[in-house]
């Protein structure tokens, strides 16, 4: 698919701002993403698989979450942390997350993550379902801000969408395999254009070692993909 890829940036936050409060119905499987309850099962399952390998990497300290979005992963982290620092570009997603997290301790901050540089140095550094929307010409730049972050030895934990039909709306259609444009509509069938970037496991921890990270990244039966990986010196 062409499209001019100096929009695609402004295209995925004004997505983001007009979803906000429809955006978990993704995550809860419900409306455009229903597939059925036995299909909310699995995904549920899932979930709890990745929730619980987060937990096992103990992201204690200072944290720093990227594109927090609604708060299911802000969420998840608070019991964790001292402190997080939430970003994302979206005010009406930051204030969903507010609402939902109501934790002191979360610091929010309204950035656009291409944009923002780092204000503090942090233990942790967590992204749920962004990397898969980094212009592949810009992973690089992104990991960089990553490192960049972290204080020596921290760690990256992240997690995202594996490539499967059954994880978006009915109505959306997969993109061809290398094509990293989908088209996402809204529930009043506004269309947008955005970056997704379906990772291979193998592939994405080699070229993060590759890049002087120690990675390790696996996937769950059918929907996440998640990693982590500790920062090399
Ligand atoms: C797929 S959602 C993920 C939200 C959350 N991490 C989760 O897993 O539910 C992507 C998030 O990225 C935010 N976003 C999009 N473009 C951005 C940008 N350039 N800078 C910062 N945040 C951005 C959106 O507002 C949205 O909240």
């Amino acid at each position: 698919m062409t499209v001019d890829p100096s929009t695609l940036i402004e295209q995925q936050k004004e997505y983001y701002c007009a979803r906000a409060g429809e955006y978990d119905e993704w995550f809860l499987r419900q409306g455009r993403y229903y597939q059925g309850d036995e299909h909310r099962a699995r995904w549920n399952a899932e979930a709890g698989q990745v929730y619980r390998a987060l937990a096992a990497c103990d992201p204690a300290g200072r944290v720093l979450e990227l594109a927090c979005g609604t708060g299911w992963w802000t969420e998840q982290l608070v019991p964790h942390t001292g402190s997080i620092t939430a970003v994302d570009a979206s005010a009406e997603v930051l204030e969903l997350n507010r609402k939902r997290v109501g934790d002191p301790n979360v610091r929010y901050v309204q950035a656009d993550i291409f944009e923002w540089r780092p204000d503090a140095e942090y233990d942790v550094v967590f992204f749920g379902f962004w990397l898969s929307h980094v212009p592949p010409e810009r992973f690089g730049e992104f990991w960089a801000l990553v490192r960049s972050a972290l204080r020596p030895g921290g760690r990256a934990f992240f997690v995202d969408s594996r490539r499967t039909p059954l994880s978006t709306a009915r109505d959306h259609v997969l993109p061809e395999e290398d094509d990293v444009v989908s088209v996402r509509k809204l529930n009043d069938g506004r269309q947008f254009h955005i970056v997704k970037v379906f990772y291979d496991p193998a592939d994405l921890q080699s070229r993060l070692d590759a890049m002087g990270w120690r990675a390790a990244v696996s996937e769950t039966a059918e929907f996440f993909l998640y990693g982590h990986a500790t920062r090399g010196d």
